[in-house]
C-alpha cells in the first residue's frame, strides 16, 4: 500500500502506521533549513484533532504526544528529512477480534481484502482515520513555514452538522470569529447554537445513529501565482488532498455546487484597477491563485460504525449480521477540521516552494 502513502512534490510527506499498531509516523521532505521548529509548533494542532476530548467525539483516549526524531538540530530544521512519531497508547485490537472475518459496511474492509488478500483488521488498520495524525503533524510544519514565508494562514470551521447550520446574516459579510470556533467542541462559529448541537448529538448517540457534516476552509495572504497548469492546478491539488481524508464525499471551491443555478453575470468575478469585485471562484482562476482569500468546503458522510445491527457478508461471502463495537465518533466531521486544514496547508507549502527559486537554503 506504500505507493499511495506519499503526498506533495517539493514539500513531500510520507505517512506510516496503523490504527491499532505501535505508532503513527510521518517523514517530511523538502522543508527548508533554518526554520525554528519545536514540538510546541506541532502539538497544538494534534491536540485539536485528538479523540476523547469531549462526549461528542470518539472516546479513544490518546495523548497524541509528538516526538521529533530527525531533521531538527538545536531547535532549527537542517533541511534533512524530518521524522515525526506519535505512539498509539490506547490501542484495543480486541474490540475488532470478533468481527475480523466480517466486512463492516461503509468501511474499507471489503475493498482492502479483495485488493490485497491480507488485511490489518484492527479498526481499519492503515485505512483508519487514525492515520490522519501523520497529516496533522506534517501540516503543522507547513503552517509554521507558510506563516514565516508570507504570513499565510489556514483556518477551518464546521458550517453544518445534519440539520443544524451556521447562518450568518446574509446581508452582511460577517467575519468568522476563530476564537469562538476553537473554544467549543464542535469547531462551530456561533456559540448561541452550541446547546442545540449538544442536544442534537446526544439524541443521535442515544438512538445509536450518526450524522454527516460540512466544513468550510479559508486561506488568507496567499499570493497570486500558486498552482501549475494543467494537471497540478492549485484547486485540483486541494481536491485530491481533501478527498483523501476518510469519509469526505464532496469538495467544493468557492461557490461550489451552487454554481448550477447561478448566471454568468452573477458568478464571474469582475475586475477593477483596485482588485476583484467579488470572490465566487474561491480564489483561483485556471487553477492559479488570484491573490484573494481561498475558500473551499468539504462534506463528510455519517459515521458507518454505529451500534445498530447491519447486514453484511463474511470473507467466505456468506450472509451475516454485524454489530460494531469499539469507540466511534458520532459525527466524524467534527474532528476533520484540523485534518482538512492540514491538507490545505500541505498543498500550499508544496506550491509555495515550487513557485520560489529552487535553491532555498535559508528563510
Ligand atoms: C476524524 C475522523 C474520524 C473518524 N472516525 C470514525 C469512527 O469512529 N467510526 C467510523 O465508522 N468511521 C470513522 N471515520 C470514517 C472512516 O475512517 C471512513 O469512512 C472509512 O475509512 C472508509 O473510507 P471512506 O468513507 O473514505 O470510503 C472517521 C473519519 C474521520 C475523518
Amino acid at each position: 500500500m506504500s505507493v499511495g502513502s506519499h503526498f506533495g512534490q517539493r514539500f513531500r510527506i510520507t505517512s506510516c502506521g496503523e490504527s491499532h499498531g505501535e505508532v503513527i509516523a510521518v517523514i517530511v521532505e523538502g522543508c527548508p533549513a533554518n526554520l525554528n521548529l519545536t514540538i510546541d509548533d506541532i502539538q497544538p494542532d494534534l491536540n485539536r484533532r485528538k479523540p476523547g476530548s469531549s462526549p461528542f467525539v470518539s472516546q479513544r483516549k490518546e495523548p497524541d504526544l509528538v516526538q521529533i526524531k530527525s531533521g531538527v538540530f538545536e531547535g532549527k530544521t537542517t533541511g534533512a528529512p524530518i521524522l515525526l512519531e506519535v505512539l498509539n497508547l490506547n490501542a484495543k485490537p480486541k474490540d475488532y477480534a470478533d468481527i475480523k472475518n466480517l466486512f463492516r459496511p461503509g468501511h474499507a474492509d471489503y475493498t482492502v481484502e479483495h485488493k490485497y488478500g491480507h488485511r490489518d483488521w484492527r479498526g481499519g488498520g492503515r485505512l483508519s482515520a487514525r492515520e490522519t495524525v501523520a497529516r496533522v503533524a506534517a501540516g503543522a510544519i507547513a503552517r509554521k513555514l507558510l506563516y514565516q514565508l508570507a504570513e499565510i494562514t489556514v483556518q477551518g470551521y464546521v458550517e453544518q452538522i445534519g440539520e443544524i447550520k451556521y447562518t450568518p446574516n446574509k446581508n452582511m459579510d460577517v467575519p468568522i470569529n476563530f476564537d469562538s470556533v476553537n473554544s467549543n467542541p464542535f469547531f462551530f462559529p456561533d456559540l448561541n447554537q452550541i446547546s442545540d448541537l449538544e442536544q442534537y448529538l446526544t439524541h443521535l448517540r442515544k438512538s445509536g445513529d450518526s450524522i454527516g457534516a460540512k466544513i468550510q476552509l479559508i486561506a488568507k495572504n496567499v499570493p497570486i501565482g500558486l498552482g501549475e497548469p494543467v494537471f497540478d492546478k492549485l484547486d485540483a491539488d486541494f481536491a485530491k488532498g481533501l478527498m483523501s481524508i476518510p469519509a469526505v464525499k464532496a469538495v467544493e471551491m468557492g461557490d461550489g455546487v451552487a454554481v448550477v443555478t447561478q448566471r454568468g453575470s452573477e458568478h464571474r468575478d469582475e475586475i477593477t484597477p483596485h482588485g476583484f469585485l467579488s470572490n465566487h471562484s474561491g480564489g483561483t482562476l485556471g487553477g492559479i491563485s488570484t491573490g484573494q482569500e481561498l475558500k473551499m468546503a468539504i462534506s463528510l458522510k455519517p459515521t458507518s460504525s454505529i451500534i445498530q445491527p447491519a447486514q453484511t457478508v463474511n470473507t467466505q461471502n456468506e450472509p451475516a449480521i454485524i454489530v460494531t463495537k469499539g469507540r466511534h465518533d458520532p459525527c466524524v466531521g467534527i474532528r476533520a477540521v484540523p485534518i482538512a486544514e492540514a491538507m490545505v496547508l500541505l498543498v500550499l507549502a508544496d506550491h509555495y516552494l515550487r513557485a520560489l527559486s529552487p535553491n532555498l537554503s535559508s528563510l
